[in-house]
């Protein structure tokens, strides 16, 4: 069966893919001249398309581990109807299957790369050794396999494993090299959340991108781009643009994950109805909080949880918090955009958009929800040994994307860290635009903002966190294992062409 398969237009789709140079084509495209209009919303839901749900993989276990088979290759997709654009996914035309593994148990994932250009496939959010990162080091050769094998010691959460191409991550995640990944663990199961796979717990990956004037994929490179990050003007679900999804009513989980390059969103539901956050990057936090807006940066994740007991239709609906350098006059004004009208290839999304509406009907296990969900240790920074700080800058107009002045060089360690050690690393933000500072091989806890507590979603544990111009965020980590004098780690901007650019740092975690 087609992952894609409640997806429109998949037969035609399945029909016209084949293999093919995807990348390639994809960055060769000329920017169009003219302004765009922003397609942000049909006014009146016409036309919606069935949310489309990434296939469940539980892989098989063999030996005692569980094997996921993973096949990177070039696809088509539509992101315009009857428009073909070519994409990257993983068993699948575009993005890849949702992997479900259990805390606890040893997985094996083979990877093999089917593009005619390297790739890598990095576990994000996981504590894992460094060989098994899947970062800029694992390069994955065309026509190669890579096979990492680790223990999943995550919390039940909503992860995800995405491309980190050195300097090619962002086109290749844009491309659709980027997957859900499910932890469930008994502390989780325990709880009688909603927990059905495509049913009452779903997957969101809430991606924007820009389309040129034919309706093909475009993927600008060009300083502009690098600086603000590459952002679109349509948002795509799961790869579904105007998607509707047909829930049950009573109680819906909804697991986010901000999959786009550049774009924050700041979510809300229709009707100004609250939702309860129940869990942020690395699992559940100690109890709901009711919310009516979250914020979500690139790389982050949340899980909410929407009660649909009266059964009436809502949507997720989002805005884009504006993230541009004040000297840039707000998104696409200003020097680089005035007096040529706004750019093309720097989208504004001003007005409030619907990423998924949600029709409820039938009926459903009536279900509480639980006063607490976990008990996280205390927030102790007096563990601590010692004090790193990370600077985030952007240079002059985003020419000089650094941490602490450097920027990512494959053959310099920026950080040593001592296995076993809590430290408190504080993350500062010398730029003009909010940064989201994400460290691999990590779960770790924030102390604070600007000596302020942290909101609800950041009182859990959290492997991606936004700074915002002039801020600084203090984070307590500890490295538990997974010791290896010369493999690094990353820790970087999750603005993926921010990465690319070299705002990014390696690590390695020593013996103490
Ligand atoms: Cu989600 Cu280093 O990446
Ligand atoms: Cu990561
Ligand atoms: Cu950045």
């Amino acid at each position: 069966m087609d992952q894609w398969a409640n997806a429109s237009g998949i037969n035609r789709r399945a029909l016209l893919r084949r293999a093919g140079t995807a990348a390639a084509g994809l960055m060769a495209l000329p920017l169009s001249a003219c302004e765009a209009r922003n397609s942000l919303l049909n006014a009146d839901g016409a036309g919606a398309n069935p949310l489309a749900i990434p296939k469940l993989d539980q892989g098989i276990v063999e030996q005692g581990e569980r094997v996921f088979r993973l096949s990177i290759s070039a696809g088509r997709k539509e992101f315009a109807p009857g428009v073909v654009s070519p994409t990257i996914g993983v068993n699948a035309p575009y993005l890849g299957p949702t992997l479900e593994m259990r805390r606890g148990e040893r997985v094996r994932l083979h990877v093999d790369n089917g593009l005619d250009e390297g790739a890598t496939v990095h576990w994000h959010g996981f504590e894992l050794p460094a060989a098994a990162d899947g970062g800029p080091h694992q390069l994955i050769r065309p026509g190669a396999r890579w096979s990492p094998s680790f223990e999943v010691r995550q919390r039940a959460s909503l992860y995800w494993y995405h491309s980190h191409l050195h300097r090619g991550t962002g086109p290749q995640v844009y491309a659709g090299l980027a997957a859900p990944i499910y932890v469930r663990d008994d502390e989780e199961d325990a709880l009688d959340l909603p927990s059905e796979y495509g049913v009452d717990d779903i997957p969101l990956i809430v991606q924007d991108r820009l389309l040129d004037n034919s309706g093909k994929l475009l993927y600008p490179h060009n300083m502009h781009a690098q600086m603000m990050g590459v952002r679109g003007d349509r948002i795509y679900v799961n790869g579904t643009h105007n998607a509707v999804f047909d829930a049950r009513t009573g109680l819906l989980r909804l697991r986010i994950l901000n999959g786009s390059n550049a774009r924050f969103y700041d979510f809300s539901l229709s009707r100004g109805q609250t939702m309860q956050i129940i869990a942020s990057d690395g699992g559940l936090l100690e109890r709901p909080h009711a919310v009516r807006s979250l914020r979500l940066a690139p790389g982050e994740r949340t899980q909410i949880l929407i009660d649909l007991s009266e059964g009436r239709p809502l949507s997720l609906v989002a805005t884009s918090p504006d993230n541009s350098m004040g000297m840039m006059g707000g998104d696409g004004g200003g020097m680089m955009g005035g007096g040529m009208g706004r750019r093309r290839d720097d989208a504004r999304m001003d007005e409030p958009f619907r990423a998924l509406d949600i029709r409820p009907a039938g009926s459903s296990p009536r279900r509480i929800l639980p006063p607490q969900l976990a008990a996280l240790p205390a927030l102790n920074p007096s563990l601590a040994v010692r004090t790193r700080r990370f600077v985030l800058d952007m240079g002059m107009m985003g020419g000089g994307m650094s941490i602490n002045g450097a920027s990512m060089d494959m053959n310099v360690i920026n950080e040593r860290v001592p296995v076993g050690q809590w430290e408190i690393w504080e993350i500062a933000n010398a730029s003009m635009m909010a940064h989201p500072f994400h460290i691999h091989n990590a779960q770790f806890r924030v102390i604070d903002r600007n000596g302020r507590t942290p909101p609800p979603l950041e009182t859990g544990y959290k492997d991606t966190i936004i700074v915002d111009p002039r801020e600084q965020v203090r984070l307590l980590l500890r490295f538990e294992e997974h010791t290896d004098p010369d493999l690094p780690y990353m820790y970087h901007c999750h603005i993926l062409e921010h990465e690319d650019a070299g705002m990014m740092g390696q690590f390695v975690v020593a013996k103490s």
